[in-house]
């Protein structure tokens, strides 16, 4: 028994997803398609610290929010400043923008973000301490054109990954002249009702998370509450209007809901989330909306703002519930050497190297293996070739190359042109 065996096997943080192999690869599929939808509309990658400093997201998402007052990883550094991990991506994209004076080009910035976030929230299936986004944000220009876009993107990368069975909600959260009047006109309809003390200093806070309360007494109680969609400002309303005409026009579907609370304080106009019902409780596969205010409340001009975080850990579960599997994430690699013996292993491992520098992705089995074990490896890499070498084949200086999907075989020289033509001919 070696010493270390009397350690307690550790597990990750509570919370906190691992993606191993083979899950890993839907993963980082899901990421990258995401990615690349975004880079097809004209989005940069910016490339973000993981920590900033806490009043950053006190100022930028909300000092009201769940987000900011309960789930932040705050910590002092070593030299006791106050940092938090990031919980979500704008606040950090506009501070970025700001310090390096990219809104003072041409507008929009358009940006696209992705990598974890951190939240201390309670974990529960699709719901982690540590969380993945895709984002985007287009940052200065205050166009309906521009939230159509960003919606229809995000529409986009939803079922570039195959998935369907979701839906889109919309809404306006109106502008600065009509938000603070309807903000009024609902607390004055939530303190007429008979409401208990912690939901009456909510509606004091944040008069619009009453409205998103799932208790039936009171969703009974305010099924006539004012709506801001009903008290939206010319403006708003015109805005509003051709974003829903425009995606109308583009084919995109969505459901209006006047109900919607996000849970971060900087929405404004267009607001919106993609929800799966596949998933239980942890249903918002992804949101986003127009803010505003948040770049001058971070100490940069007064611009507007709108994008989107895509949730991938969710949108990965969303997969799963639909039974969709991404094509060829099984696949680790095309090619798969098989070699009996010392001599053939070296060669192979030559071969397998020459197949990687032509760009062909590739792998051999190790460790002196038979031919069945050698054969099992190439059918765990889900491999479409496996090249097999032993002395016979050696002596006649040919490789044999199974087509593992056809059940066909060849033999071609042993030579990494003569290899790569055979498999290239059939890829
Ligand atoms: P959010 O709605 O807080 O928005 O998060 C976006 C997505 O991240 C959610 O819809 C969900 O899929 C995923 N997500 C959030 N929390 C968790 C969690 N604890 N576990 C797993 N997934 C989670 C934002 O973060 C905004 N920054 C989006 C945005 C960008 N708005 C404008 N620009």
């Amino acid at each position: 028994m070696s010493e270390n065996s009397t350690f307690k096997a550790l597990s990750a943080p509570k919370g906190v997803p691992d993606y191993v192999p083979p899950a890993s690869a839907t993963f980082i599929a899901v990421r990258d398609e995401f990615a690349r939808q975004a880079r097809l509309a004209g989005y940069q990658h910016i490339e973000l610290p993981v920590f900033e400093d806490t009043t950053l997201f006190a100022r930028g998402v909300g000092e009201s929010t769940d987000v900011v007052s309960k789930e932040m990883y705050t910590f002092a550094d070593r030299g006791d400043r106050s940092v938090t991990l990031r919980p979500e991506g704008t606040a950090g994209v506009m501070r970025a923008v700001i310090e390096h004076n990219l809104d003072r080009g041409y507008l929009p910035v358009k940006l696209n973000y992705y990598g974890p976030f951190f939240r201390y929230e309670r974990p529960q299936a699709g719901r982690y301490r540590q969380l993945q986004q895709v984002g985007v944000e287009a940052i200065g220009v205050d166009d309906p054109l521009l939230d159509a876009e960003i919606i229809a993107l995000a529409d986009r990368c939803y079922r570039a990954v195959g998935l369907t069975g979701f839906r889109l909600e919309l809404t306006s959260l109106g502008d600065n002249t009509c938000r603070p009047a309807y903000r009024e006109k609902l607390q004055k309809f939530l303190f007429s009702l008979d409401l208990d003390e912690e939901t009456r200093r909510r509606a004091e806070i944040n008069p619009l998370r009453v409205l998103d309360d799932k208790r039936p007494e009171v969703k009974a109680m305010t099924a006539d509450a004012p709506l801001m969609i009903d008290h939206l400002s010319d403006e708003a309303r015109a805005h509003f209007d051709t974003v829903t005409a425009t995606l109308d026009a583009m084919g995109v579907d969505y459901v209006i809901n006047p109900r919607m609370v996000r849970g971060l304080d900087y929405y404004t106009k267009t607001t919106f989330e993609f929800v799966h019902d596949g998933l239980g409780a942890q249903s918002g596969i992804g949101g986003g909306g127009r803010y505003d205010g948040l770049m001058a409340q971070i100490g940069g001009q007064d611009l507007s703002g709108i994008g989107f975080g895509l949730g991938v850990d969710r949108t990965v579960l969303a997969l799963e519930a639909e039974g969709v599997t991404l094509d060829g994430v099984e696949r680790r690699v095309d090619v798969f050497g098989v070699a009996m013996g010392e001599e053939a292993s070296k060669r192979m491992s030559l071969l397998i190297d020459d197949l990687r520098a032509a760009g062909i992705s590739a792998d051999m089995s190790y460790g002196g293996r038979g031919l069945k074990g050698a054969m099992k490896g190439a059918d765990r890499a889900g491999a479409k070739f496996a090249l097999v070498l032993g002395d016979n084949e050696l002596e006649a200086s040919e490789v044999a190359v199974k087509n593992l999907a056809e059940h066909s075989q060849t033999s071609v020289a042993l030579d990494a042109q003569a290899v790569i033509a055979a498999v290239a001919s059939t890829r």
